[in-house]
């Protein structure tokens, strides 16, 4: 009978077949011991001479690793294994063979490591980062399913820029400019005034020049955005949702976090209430930590890990001045009515939103103040012009999120094939 890893437990003392790769071997003179995995865990196959024909035998000495194969044998308890059980081979057979598989298990530079980015993702680690991922996507979409939110999809063509024209990707779009969506917030307001509670969830993509830990050319943002809120009910919801995301990783995937050495006491800990801090406020901490940004300035990873290093959980920092935000934020006196969400141990922003501004002519002033084509924002503004009412949403950089859950230094890993500046292949 065919059967999966992760179903081992139910056939203890029965034979079965398991279909996987070999990651490892190791032999010693009757035994070899094939360490497989199949994606749904890990198992070592112990091949006994006295169990199997001489030519299984020798064909286990042989067989090369990530060769895919079919192993046959009885399920043994074994306390020692992670899994607890074993496999006592009868039969064993090569599907596919692998010749010469680059990624060695001796150590690899990462520069090599993400030219085999296609290999590298069997590696359990990659793993488990990609199930933790699967699973804080899954926790996102719950989440907001759960509380009576429709999933509306943002264009990923578009003619507007919401998070300004520095880092536009542009595309010939016929005989006109067209550019990849930085943000699908715009048209989540048009969708909050027709469901109430709309969110998107897909690619959105940045020209960032910069090389950091924290920026990815391609990255998936989720943004809920609803009616009626404004920056205080968005926070309360941005709060919850991180809490949520959080512990469902923690109830559901502890044995990736501990395959990743995560300090899981620390993420037990994200439970609300976060700490709020104005923007004024933040920039107080800084001053008394040395670090000397002033007034008026925007934060970067720097000084967004020195904020953090104050706090144990995520750090919710509003009121930003107006000067060095959007064009569509609810102006408050000189500051905007945002709101960004820092993560802690200095994993950086993983949200960025606020109240929008409700008022046509304040808009019209704005796009015309920040130079915007206002021939592409009609759409946008008759979001105003009829039934306007307050508003407020966020949006969850996925990578970020995924980058502090899973305790990595560099986004590159948080997203199966990453996009960067210096990177398209594989
Ligand atoms: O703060 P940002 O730019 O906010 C917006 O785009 C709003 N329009 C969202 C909204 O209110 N609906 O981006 C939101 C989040 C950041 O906090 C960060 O987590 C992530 O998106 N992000 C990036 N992640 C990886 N690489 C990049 N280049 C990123 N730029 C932003
Ligand atoms: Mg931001």
């Amino acid at each position: 009978m065919k059967i999966y890893i992760e179903d081992i437990a139910k056939y203890e003392g029965q034979t079965i077949t398991l279909q996987a790769w070999l990651y490892n071997k190791r032999s010693s003179g009757k035994l070899h011991f094939l360490q497989l995995r199949d994606g749904t865990g890990e198992i070592q196959a112990v091949v006994f001479k006295g169990n199997v024909s001489d030519e299984v035998f020798e064909l286990s000495d042989k067989i090369t690793q990530e060769s895919s194969v079919e192993v046959t044998g009885t399920v043994k308890k074994h306390d020692r294994s992670r899994i607890g059980y074993e496999i006592d081979a009868t039969d064993v057979k090569v599907i596919g063979e692998s010749v010469d598989y680059p990624i060695t298990p001796k150590e690899h530079g990462t520069h090599f490591l993400m030219e085999h980015r296609h290999l590298w993702l069997r590696s359990l680690r990659q793993k488990a980062i990609l199930r933790i991922r699967h699973r804080i996507i899954k926790s996102v979409r719950d989440f907001f399913d759960n509380k009576g939110f429709t999933l509306v999809d943002a264009p990923i063509f578009t003619p507007n820029a919401c998070e300004g024209t520095t880092n536009l990707f542009k595309v010939d779009y016929f005989d006109q400019n067209a550019y990849l969506t930085q943000s699908g917030q715009l048209y989540m307001e048009a969708a909050a005034m027709a469901v109430g509670k709309a969110y998107c969830f897909g690619p959105t993509f940045r020209a960032e020049k910069s090389k950091t830990r924290r920026h990815l050319t391609e990255f998936w943002m989720v943004e809920p955005e609803v009616a009626f809120f404004d920056i205080y009910d968005d926070m309360d919801l941005a709060e919850e949702f991180v809490e949520y995301i959080v512990q469902e990783v923690v109830k559901n995937n502890r044995a990736d976090l501990e395959v990743l050495e995560r300090d899981i006491s620390k993420l037990e800990n994200i439970k609300r209430p976060f700490p709020r801090i104005s923007y004024d406020e933040a920039i107080e901490i800084l001053h008394k930590k040395g670090n000397d940004t002033q007034w008026g300035a925007d934060f970067g990873g720097d000084e967004e890990t020195l904020i953090s290093e104050e706090f144990d959980k995520p750090v919710m920092i509003h009121h930003y001045p107006m000067a060095i935000k959007a064009f569509y934020m609810k102006q408050e006196g000189n500051k905007a009515a945002c709101v960004d969400m820092i993560a802690p141990e200095g994993y950086g922003e993983i949200i960025g939103g606020g109240q929008r501004e409700e008022d046509i002519d304040k808009l019209k002033a704005k796009i015309k103040e920040q130079g915007l084509p206002e021939e592409v924002f009609g759409w946008y503004l008759d979001v105003r012009k009829y039934g306007s009412c307050k508003h407020a949403g966020f949006g969850l950089g996925i990578e970020r999120t995924v980058a502090w859950i899973c305790g990595l230094h560099h986004v590159r890993e948080t997203i199966p094939f990453p996009r960067l500046m210096d990177r398209l292949t594989p």
